[in-house]
């Protein structure tokens, strides 16, 4: 077993690049503290015996070279599903995030649907583009208030971060954020994937050019390791200390550190929950070692990833809204030039979704858990997710700092 450095190759979703708040640490870390010796915690290499994996199977596994998104996953909602949510943002009226619910924002019709959409996401390709609001007819903070209200027939919003976020603004706002998160960062994003069933992505304006969502399907790289490195598939299945942000477990659950399997069959499908950063930043911290194989495994799977053989790309425009099955998809997304104004800026909105029907994660998976979402929620302040709450805010540091 050898020990890791600071001169490892970078991590699966790129410091600092990520999109999920918590896969991904700001772009520059503050030095971590050393960890007292009864907090370390040890890669134990307990991958799984190779010879016991065998192909996934199912139209979870896709090769983006493959498929056209467009014939696979693209609802265009009807005349008749656009005018119930317009009943349904009406009769809402303008609450706070957490107003919005499957019985304040009613779809009896398109609700239905959607609820068999976010089905389908776990046992079908695991992805949807659902296309059709024109965004010229809507506010944004409209745009959000539908947005929460499709999402609440799909599952449960979860929070996002230690700010107890329910609606993420995915915006590049790192030059007023001290400690801006992926999310909050432009550039590109490489291959990851969040903490929930599924990850949502609102667009309600596009960057000057760029920036397109790009998915991979784990299944399909799963399938690749298999026939060429099971050794290195077989350390995927195995622990890796992760190194959680420090604020996320203060103010949640406690626990910073935690081991976990990046893929797991427990629940019979193929679920997969990696961060390339977190086990890094518990090496760079002191808190574990990663042998030369679990690091070689990380790399070797973004390297698939990225390969036009398995990734597509997606363009979310204005309007539209993706779906994404987090257990079966790493995503990430292209680079793209922004506008220097932050009310200009390109902006999505994001949702995390748990879907009470889905089977329960495996113990071993997950960055996050329901003890963080308490803590977390008790940082929340009313409506500061609210797209035009939140510009403002972050408008008026910008003129702060400039002052
Ligand atoms: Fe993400």
């Amino acid at each position: 077993m050898s020990t890791t450095s600071n001169t490892s190759p970078p991590p699966l979703e790129g410091g600092g690049r990520g999109e999920g708040s918590h896969q991904h640490e700001p772009r520059e870390l503050a030095p971590s503290p050393r960890p007292s010796p009864s907090r370390r915690e040890r890669a134990v290499g307990s991958s799984r015996d190779h010879a016991t994996l065998s192909a996934v199977e199912g139209p979870s596994a896709w090769k983006g070279s493959e498929i056209d998104y467009r014939q696979e996953g693209l609802h265009t909602l009807s005349t008749a599903e656009i005018e119930e949510i317009d009943a349904a943002l009406h009769a809402v009226g303008t609450p706070d995030i957490p107003g919005i619910t499957r019985e304040t924002f009613k779809l009896p019709t398109l609700g239905t649907s959607l609820r068999r959409m976010g089905e389908d996401l776990r046992t079908g390709r695991g992805f949807l583009l659902l296309r059709g609001l024109k965004r010229e007819r809507y506010t944004t903070d409209e745009m959000a208030r539908i947005y929460v209200g499709l999402g609440a027939h799909i599952g449960t919003l979860l929070p996002q971060s230690w700010h107890g976020e329910l609606l993420g603004n995915v915006i590049d706002v790192s030059d007023v954020e001290a400690a801006a998160r992926g999310y909050q960062s432009g550039g590109s994003q490489r291959f990851h994937t969040d903490t929930c069933d599924i990850v949502s992505l609102m667009c309600v304006q596009s960057a000057k050019s760029g920036g397109l969502s790009r998915i991979a399907s784990v299944g399909a790289l799963h399938n690749r390791l298999l026939e060429t490195r099971p050794d290195l598939l077989a350390q995927l299945y195995g622990d890796y200390v992760c190194r959680r942000m420090e604020l996320d477990a203060e103010l949640g659950s406690g626990r910073l550190l935690k081991t976990l399997a990046f893929f797991s069959q427990a629940t019979g499908q193929l679920s997969c929950n990696i961060s390339g950063s977190y086990p890094r930043r518990a090496v760079d911290a002191g808190d574990a070692v990663m042998t030369d194989l679990q690091v070689e495994a990380l790399d070797e799977l973004e390297r698939l990833a990225a390969s036009p053989e398995f990734y597509l790309d997606m363009s979310i425009g204005e309007g539209d809204i993706q779906f994404l099955n987090n257990r079966t998809l790493l995503h990430g997304r292209t680079g793209y030039e922004d506008w220097p104004e932050i009310a200009r800026r390109r902006h999505l909105l994001r949702l995390w979704i748990e879907v009470p029907s889905w089977p329960a994660l495996p113990a071993n998976q997950g960055m996050h858990g329901p003890d963080d979402h308490a803590g977390w929620l008790r940082q929340r302040t009313p409506f500061m997710e609210v797209p035009s709450c939140y510009v403002a805010t972050m408008t008026a540091r910008k003129a702060a700092l400039a002052a």
